[in-house]
């Protein structure tokens, strides 16, 4: 069976897509988001979709593109930042290289505060970052194999940190 070479993860903003397409290109793989994967599939941004279906149904989309991704993709994969809620994609990705990027508050906040294309923080980005990562801080690490932080480092300095950790 094939399986990603490296599976990346933590909260939206922290640089998945940017650090993976990175990783990929230094790998020689091809680079895969599982958020790009519900866009193209779905035919709507993934604000319309919460806005349409609410929370739950997104994350029975998502949870289908992960395990979707985790079976046909070989190169670096990203995935949406709450998809680790799910016990199911959390045990599917046992085994795997999976590297947690996390960031503190002050770095999130001005990553992705003022973005309310994320609709998880459209309302107070600083309050619901933290509740987010009171929720999720406990379910990156325990699917992670290494941890690798963002804060005040480049796009570069954290895809050589990733490439040394893995
Ligand atoms: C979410 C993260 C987003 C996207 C959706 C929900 C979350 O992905 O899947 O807005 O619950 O953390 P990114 O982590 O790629 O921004």
């Amino acid at each position: 069976m094939s399986a990603p070479l490296i599976v990346l993860v933590g909260p939206m903003g922290v640089g998945k897509s940017t650090v993976g397409q990175l990783l990929a290109e230094r790998l020689g793989v091809g680079y895969r988001d599982t958020d790009d994967d519900i866009v193209a599939e779905q035919g709507r941004t993934i604000a319309d979709i919460f806005v349409d279906e609410g929370e739950p149904a997104f994350r029975a989309i998502e949870k289908r593109a992960v395990r979707t991704a985790l079976a046909e993709h070989t190169g670096v994969l990203a995935l949406g930042g709450g998809s680790v809620l799910d016990a199911d994609t959390r045990a599917a990705l046992a085994g795997l290289r999976v590297v947690y990027l996390s960031m503190d508050v002050e770095e999130a906040v001005r990553r992705t505060g003022l973005n309310t294309a994320r609709p998880l923080l459209a309302v107070n980005p600083r309050r619901q970052w933290r509740e987010l990562m009171d929720a999720r801080r406990h379910l990156y690490t325990e699917v992670a194999h290494a941890v690798v932080p963002t804060d005040h480092r480049t796009p570069e300095e954290v895809t050589q940190a990733v490439l040394d950790a893995t």
